[in-house]
C-alpha cells in the first residue's frame, strides 16, 4: 500500500474539514460506556483545532439500517467529546440538510461540530452519489481517521473523498496502517499468531495471508474445536463448524508443508450443561455432554514459552469465554505472557482489545488496534476502500 497523504500535509487554517471518525462506541443508559475510540481520535482533533481548522465530524453508530433511531443518536458522544476536548461541540441533528449546513457554517477557526449518525440515511451504506455530494458540500477538505470503518465502502468513507480533495489520513489511521503493516511487511522472526474466537471461517483468509510470514500459529477459543475434530479428537458438545472440517485439516496440512508450527490446546475447561458446572479436562479429549469454553492450564504452560521467545506476536481472538470469570483464565494468562515478552505485540479485533483492557494489559502491548473487522481485513490482505480513497503522499 502506498503511503497516504497526512493531515499534516494540509493547509488547514480557516478551512472546513469533513473529518470521518469511528465513534461507533457502546452506549449504556444513554451514556458512552467505552470511550477508547473517542480517545484514539483526539490527537488528530487537537491538531485540527491547533491549526485553526473548522472541523465537521461524522460517524456512524450501530446499524440503524437507514432509519433514524433515537437510541443510536450520537448526541451522547457529542457530550463526551466536549469534555475530552475541553471546548464546545455543536451537535447537528441531521448529517445533511439545513441542520448540518447551519452547524458547519457556525464554526469559527478551531471549532467543532458533530453530525448525527450517518447511517440514519440509507445513502450512507449504499454509497449513494447524491448523499455523498450533500456531505461533501459541507466542507472544503477531507480527513479520514476512522480506521475501524476503513473496510466499508460507504458514502462517508469512499464517496466523499472521491469528491472532496485533498483527502488525507488522520494520525490514528496512519498509526494503525503503520503498526499493522509491520506484521505483513517484514516482521521480525519468530513471528507467532495467536488466533481465537468462535469461527474458523472468519480467519481462513487471515491464516492463508499470514502463512508466509508466521512461524507458529497458536489456536484457541471455539475455533480450536473445529481443528481438533478434524483430527478426529472427540469434542463433546463444543461449538464447531461442521462444514469447515476438511478446510481446517487442509490449513494445518498447508502449515506443516510450509514448515510452520500449528499449536492447539492440549486440555480444556469444559461446562457440563450450564455455566456454573465446569471442570478442567486431563487431556485433549472432550466427551459426552461436555463443551469446551476455555483452554486449560497445560495449554497455557505449552503456549506461554512460545510467546516468551517470540519477536513479533499478533493476537486476534480470545481463547475462551473471557467475559465470565470462571472461563477467563486462558485468555488472561496468555495476555500476561504476551505483556511480559519482549516481542512487538499487536492486538487486533474488538473482543481481544476488550480482553486486554479488562485484564489491565493494554498499556503493555505495542499496539491495540481500534479496528475489529478492519484490522482482520487488512491483515487478510484485503483492500480497505476507506484507505484506497485517500490521496497518495
Ligand atoms: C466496527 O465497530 O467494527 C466499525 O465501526 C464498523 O462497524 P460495522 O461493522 O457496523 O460496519
Amino acid at each position: 500500500m502506498s503511503k497516504k497523504l497526512s493531515v499534516r500535509d494540509l493547509d488547514l487554517k480557516g478551512r472546513k474539514v469533513f473529518c470521518r471518525v469511528d465513534f461507533n462506541v457502546p452506549l449504556d443508559g444513554g451514556e458512552v460506556a467505552d470511550d477508547n475510540r473517542i480517545n484514539a481520535a483526539l490527537p488528530t482533533l487537537h491538531y485540527l483545532a491547533e491549526q485553526g481548522a473548522r472541523t465537521i465530524l461524522a460517524s456512524h453508530l450501530g446499524r440503524p439500517r437507514g432509519k433514524a433511531k433515537p437510541e443510536l443518536s450520537l448526541a451522547p458522544v457529542a457530550r463526551r467529546l466536549e469534555e475530552k476536548l475541553g471546548r464546545p461541540v455543536t451537535f447537528a441533528e441531521d448529517c445533511i440538510g439545513e441542520p448540518a449546513k447551519a452547524a458547519a457554517d457556525s464554526l469559527s477557526d478551531g471549532g467543532f461540530a458533530l453530525l448525527e449518525n450517518l447511517r440514519f440515511h440509507p445513502g450512507e451504506e449504499a454509497n449513494n452519489e447524491e448523499f455523498a455530494a450533500e456531505l461533501a458540500a459541507l466542507a472544503d477538505i477531507y480527513v479520514n481517521d476512522a480506521f475501524g470503518t476503513a473496510h466499508r465502502a460507504h458514502a462517508s468513507t469512499a464517496g466523499v473523498p472521491g469528491i472532496l480533495k485533498p483527502a488525507a489520513a488522520g494520525f490514528l489511521m496512519h498509526r494503525e496502517l503503520e503498526e499493522l503493516g509491520k506484521l505483513t511487511g517484514s516482521p521480525e522472526s519468530p513471528f507467532v499468531a495467536i488466533l481465537g474466537g468462535a469461527k474458523v471461517s472468519d480467519k481462513i483468509t487471515l491464516i492463508e495471508n499470514l502463512m508466509p510470514v508466521v512461524d507458529t500459529f497458536i489456536v484457541g477459543g471455539a475455533m480450536a474445536y473445529t481443528f481438533l475434530k478434524s483430527m478426529v479428537h472427540p469434542v463433546g458438545k463444543s461449538l464447531i463448524e461442521g462444514d469447515k472440517l476438511s478446510l481446517a485439516k487442509a490449513l494445518m496440512q498447508q502449515a506443516a508443508e510450509a514448515g510452520k508450527r500449528f499449536m492447539l490446546p492440549v486440555d480444556h475447561v469444559v461446562t457440563l450443561g450450564d455455566d456454573d458446572t465446569y471442570r478442567t479436562t486431563d487431556n485433549v479429549d472432550i466427551t459426552g455432554i461436555e463443551a469446551g469454553v476455555d483452554i486449560g492450564p497445560k495449554s497455557v504452560e505449552l503456549f506461554a514459552p512460545v510467546l516468551k521467545s517470540a519477536r513479533t506476536v499478533l493476537w486476534n481472538g480470545p481463547l475462551g469465554r473471557f467475559e465470565l470469570d470462571q472461563f477467563a483464565n486462558g485468555t488472561r494468562k496468555i495476555g500476561e505472557a504476551l505483556a511480559g515478552s519482549n516481542a512487538v505485540s499487536v492486538v487486533g479485533g474488538g473482543d481481544t482489545a476488550s480482553a486486554v483492557r479488562k485484564f489491565g494489559l493494554a498499556d503493555r502491548m505495542s499496539h491495540v488496534s481500534t479496528g475489529g473487522g478492519a484490522s482482520l481485513e487488512f491483515l487478510s490482505g484485503l483492500p480497505l476502500p476507506g484507505v484506497d480513497a485517500l490521496g497518495d503522499a
